[in-house]
């Protein structure tokens, strides 16, 4: 190993270049070391406790055209679909009775008020059928401020929203012109200000994307002082923009893999207390991906609790796991997967994030 890696592996704080050499390393060894400091830093801040939040895609309509995004408005080839409320409560019955600490609730984006109130009303319906046990993350894009509001009141606690890339450039060329990279800050900003728990990240070896690019976005998720990371490898969809953008996918897909696991280990070391997601884009490219994500210092995975009918309606990317399977199987699955790499998961416990509580205290 490299003496300057060994170093910085040392580190406590890491500069801009340190970041940069950790998520540039190539050689196997270099990466094993880097792996394992991550899983030290979780093994002290966070644990070896998985939590799971169980994942329901509500719907795959969507008013934005995101160039890399398989359920973008400009796919026809999509058949969209939106779940009934009953549909929704079956899932959360499911991960209730199966002791998942929350749900997630996550779909293409809308603004209407028919959207808004459905959405109002779900949260509400969610804490009724839990008894209030199951805490409810949202993940459904850019809104006004008054709908964070409204569904703030009816319950949600948690919001993810995805910055993608923090480099204000690259993401007008990853967008049309109407989506606005100001916007998605101010939303990040409005969720925090209004005493959501924040979560946020990036896709990582987006086309164009360079390796301080990423060291940036960990600087971003700091000085946003988010309590949630959620990344995943960038995997090009054969109905949208950027299709061909890796043409040699099948060479570089494995080198994707690695890159995005060395960014969720850097995190891990620079955020320390941090939820950080093992993302299902992960187990796309490798069938232990998500374990390789738990090893590399992620500790929450979302188990997808979706109907199997629907499960293919919902394909960001090409090649996502699990689509002809059902939430039974998928929860008993990953708990094989977390138990083999010698884990436990934090069954009926919200598991909210150190920093987050930390946070609180110092406020
Ligand atoms: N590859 C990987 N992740 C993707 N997402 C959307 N499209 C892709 C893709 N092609 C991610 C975005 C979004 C999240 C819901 O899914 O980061 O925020
Ligand atoms: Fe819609 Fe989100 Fe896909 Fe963009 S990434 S097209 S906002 S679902
Ligand atoms: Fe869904 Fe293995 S994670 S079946």
């Amino acid at each position: 190993m490299r003496l300057g890696i060994e170093k910085i592996l040392q580190k406590d704080d890491l500069g801009r270049d340190d970041l940069i050499a950790l998520l540039d390393i190539d050689d196997p060894a270099e990466e094993a070391a880097l792996f394992k400091r991550a899983y030290e830093v979780k093994q002290r801040y966070v644990g070896t406790k998985v939590y799971f939040r169980g994942l329901i895609e509500l719907s795959n309509l969507c008013v934005k055209n995101c160039f890399y995004c398989g359920i973008r408005r400009g796919n026809g080839a999509v058949k969209r679909y939106t779940l009934s409320e009953e549909e929704v409560l079956d899932a959360v019955k499911f991960a209730h009775a199966a002791r998942y600490g929350s749900v997630v609730i996550q779909s293409g984006e809308r603004q209407d008020e028919e959207f808004v109130s459905f959405i109002e009303r779900l949260v509400t319906r969610v804490k009724e059928v839990s008894h209030n046990e199951l805490g409810i993350t949202l993940s459904l894009g850019e809104q006004s401020e008054a709908t964070y509001r409204r569904w703030y009141a009816a319950g949600a606690h948690r919001y993810l929203l995805r910055i993608e890339t923090s480099n204000a450039l690259l993401y007008k060329t990853l967008h049309p012109d109407d989506h606005d990279f100001e916007a998605r800050l101010e939303s990040l900003r409005t969720l925090y200000k209004l005493g959501y728990q924040v979560g946020t990240g990036v896709m990582i070896g987006l086309p164009g994307q360079t390796t301080a690019d990423l060291a940036d976005d960990i600087a971003f998720f700091k000085k946003m002082d988010v309590a949630m990371i959620g990344m995943g490898p960038f995997i090009p969809h054969h109905e949208t923009p950027l299709a061909a953008s890796i043409p040699d996918w099948q060479e570089q897909k494995e080198r994707q893999l690695r890159r995005a696991l060395r960014m969720i280990a850097a995190v891990r070391i620079q955020l320390k207390d941090v939820n950080i997601a093992s993302t299902t884009a992960l187990q796309a490219i490798d069938h232990v991906g998500r374990e390789m994500g738990l090893l590399a210092g992620a500790n929450i995975i979302m188990p997808n609790l979706t109907d199997t009918e629907y499960r293919t309606g919902y394909q960001l990317y090409d090649g996502k796991p699990c689509m002809d399977e059902n939430a039974t199987m998928c929860a008993g699955c990953l708990e094989r997967r977390i138990t083999s790499i010698g884990e436990t998961i934090g069954y009926g416990e919200w598991g909210d994030s150190p920093h987050f509580k930390n946070a609180k205290k110092e406020h």
